[in-house]
């Protein structure tokens, strides 16, 4: 009998279907929201500095994170071929994460100290100069356009308010450190900014 109700009702189907919803928010997500204090007290890491968070946007706008992903799963051949696995406190301060879902390229989460700067700009200039097989498309262009700078407090301001803890100075100071940079510059100081933490916990 209650098999007939619970498959023909609609709604016990939906009453059950919240039920089991509301389930997994209670246990998977309002722990991690009620522990975000504590998560950042423990965490090594920074917020981006302006020029950096100009160039997580080029990063965005050019559509890196369709081919890379930033996050290295705790499974054992993730681990050895991408290193360290991603922790809760990674993200802190990550709006929005770019976690992606499609690695036609290698995981970025541990690259920072990986290539030098130079090796970073002719990279992106052509890949196939550094890496012969490299499918990776060509952004020349990164190197001739310059940033004004006249977002970047906006933004940095739509973060402090989402909890990156910017002080008001730091905010109006981010317009001077960007102007003038070329998007490849500042995306190169994302790039190298990518793990940073990671290095520090391995050196504890
Ligand atoms: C069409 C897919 C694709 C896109 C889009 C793409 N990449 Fe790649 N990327 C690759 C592939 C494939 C490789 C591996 C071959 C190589 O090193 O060039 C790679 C390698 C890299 C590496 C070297 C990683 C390592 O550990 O050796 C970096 C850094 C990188 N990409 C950054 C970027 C950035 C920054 C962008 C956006 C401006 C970008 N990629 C866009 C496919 C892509």
């Amino acid at each position: 009998m209650l098999s007939k109700d619970f498959t023909q009702s609609l709604v016990i189907l939906i009453v059950a279907t919240v039920l089991v919803a509301s389930f997994s928010i209670v246990v998977l997500i309002v722990p991690s929201l009620v522990r975000t204090d504590a998560i950042r007290v423990n965490s090594l890491a920074k917020p981006l500095t302006a020029v950096q968070v100009a160039g997580r946007d080029v990063y965005i706008s050019e559509g890196c994170h369709v081919c890379h992903t930033q996050m290295v799963r705790n499974i054992e051949p993730e681990v050895k071929r991408d290193g360290r696995a991603n922790k809760e406190s990674d993200d802190i301060y990550e709006f929005p994460n770019l976690w992606g879902s499609k690695r036609t390229g290698p995981d970025l989460t541990n690259l920072g100290r990986k290539y030098s700067e130079q090796w970073q700009r002719i990279h992106l200039i052509n890949p196939r100069q550094v890496v012969p097989t490299s499918l990776m498309p060509a952004y020349p262009w990164l190197f001739r356009q310059v940033l004004s700078g006249d977002e970047i407090e906006a933004k940095m301001r739509v973060l402090q308010t989402l909890g990156v803890p910017y002080t008001d100075d730091e905010i109006e100071r981010a317009r001077l450190q960007v102007k003038g940079l070329t998007k490849g510059e500042a995306l190169i100081q994302y790039l190298q900014s990518l793990g940073q933490d990671t290095a520090d916990d391995q050196e504890r």
